[in-house]
């Protein structure tokens, strides 16, 4: 069968993403704009502001993904485009574009859930992994641990309570007064710092639940720097950002560890914006390897948000026919 080419827009948050990928695994062009230096100044995601930006870069960048995949339009076969969850206004620009253009050339619209597409960047890469699997997708909205049965079928086994993981890295990272977006500037930090400066708590929860709560270790932490700064001390930085960042990954490691061991999986997928951690991406190797579990997780380019990763979710759509209609809408809260 020939392999199809689809035409992916991403454009849930702060990252305006289009891409061509062809029967899912092979990347013809994945062009990612970000906002981020708009939104710096603000410390945050001005909602307003990002639906402006995605407005002002979808056609251009389409015509961009176009050119650099050496394609003409008529050799797409489908328009691919996540619609939810996300900030809807900036949802909204990439399904009302999509339809448009699916409409034009007379091809299936195929709407993709974002953090599905998070977790399909794994396959980009890894087309050899066999399901069932377990995937831990830690990004800035969401901390979810997901037991994948099979392709497109999932069953939600852990997610958080409160606070997803990025948000909590960018929450403490400002509360610091290091910018936005907080999680790679804590990496970069952790690597000078000492983990055991501080001791910041580890919640589980109760014994039994694969749930995260972050709020606890977000408000010790936003505590100490609080503290210091009423006594007029000085924080050393690097030491707080590692200390923070090390529980984040010791809970993170633990919960995923369990629930592969209890789901009898031997395939563990990271994904999410937070995959790109570093010591997360070493503390779960390591501890995947001494259980005998195969770890997988994206290049650091497919962790973060981008338009790939939602061509190739879209091409398991796309063989089952499940094609979308144009009713298709932008659910800011749509669930897994
Ligand atoms: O997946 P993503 O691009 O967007 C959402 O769907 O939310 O994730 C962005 C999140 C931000 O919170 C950012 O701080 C975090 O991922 N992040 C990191 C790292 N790189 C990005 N967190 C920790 N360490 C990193 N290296
Ligand atoms: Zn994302």
């Amino acid at each position: 069968m020939k392999e199809e080419i689809i035409l992916a827009l991403e454009t849930s948050c702060d990252e305006t993403s289009v891409a061509l990928v062809k029967g899912g695994k092979e990347i013809l062009s994945n062009i990612i704009s970000s906002q981020i230096e708009t939104h710096k100044v603000f410390g945050g995601v001005v909602p307003e502001i990002a639906s402006r930006k995605h407005i002002e870069a979808i056609s251009f960048l389409v015509e961009q993904a176009i050119l650099e995949a050496k394609i003409n339009k008529g050799d797409i076969d489908a328009v691919a485009v996540t619609n939810g969850p996300g900030l809807v206004g900036a949802l909204l620009v990439g399904v009302n574009y999509a339809k448009a253009y699916a409409y034009g050339l007379g091809k299936p619209l195929i709407g993709v859930n974002h953090i599905v597409g998070h977790i399909y960047a794994n396959f980009l890469e890894h087309q050899d992994i066999s399901l069932p699997a377990v995937c831990l997708i830690v990004s800035g909205g969401h901390t979810h641990l997901v037991y994948l049965t099979e392709h497109l079928k999932y069953e939600i086994i852990g997610q958080t309570r409160d606070d997803a993981a990025g948000e909590a890295f960018d929450k403490v990272a400002r509360a610091m007064g290091l910018g936005y977006p907080g999680g790679p500037i804590v990496d970069k930090l952790s690597k000078e710092g000492n983990e055991q400066a501080f001791q910041l708590p580890r919640v589980r929860l109760e014994k039994d639940t694969l749930d995260f709560s972050f709020s606890g270790l977000k408000s010790a932490s936003l505590n100490i720097i609080n503290q210091a700064k009423m006594k007029g001390e000085d924080i050393k930085q690097e030491d707080l950002a590692a200390s923070f960042q090390q529980a984040v990954v010791d809970v993170l490691t633990e919960k995923a560890i369990e629930a592969s061991k209890r789901k009898g999986v031997k395939n563990l997928l990271l994904a999410g914006g937070v995959a790109a951690n570093s010591s997360l991406r070493e503390e779960l190797m390591n501890k995947s390897r001494e259980e005998g579990i195969n770890l997988y997780y994206p290049s650091l380019k497919l962790c973060t948000d981008n338009g790939a990763m939602i061509g190739t979710a879209a091409h398991y759509k796309y063989v089952k026919q499940d094609w979308s209609d144009l009713k298709l809408n932008a659910i800011p809260n749509l669930r897994l």
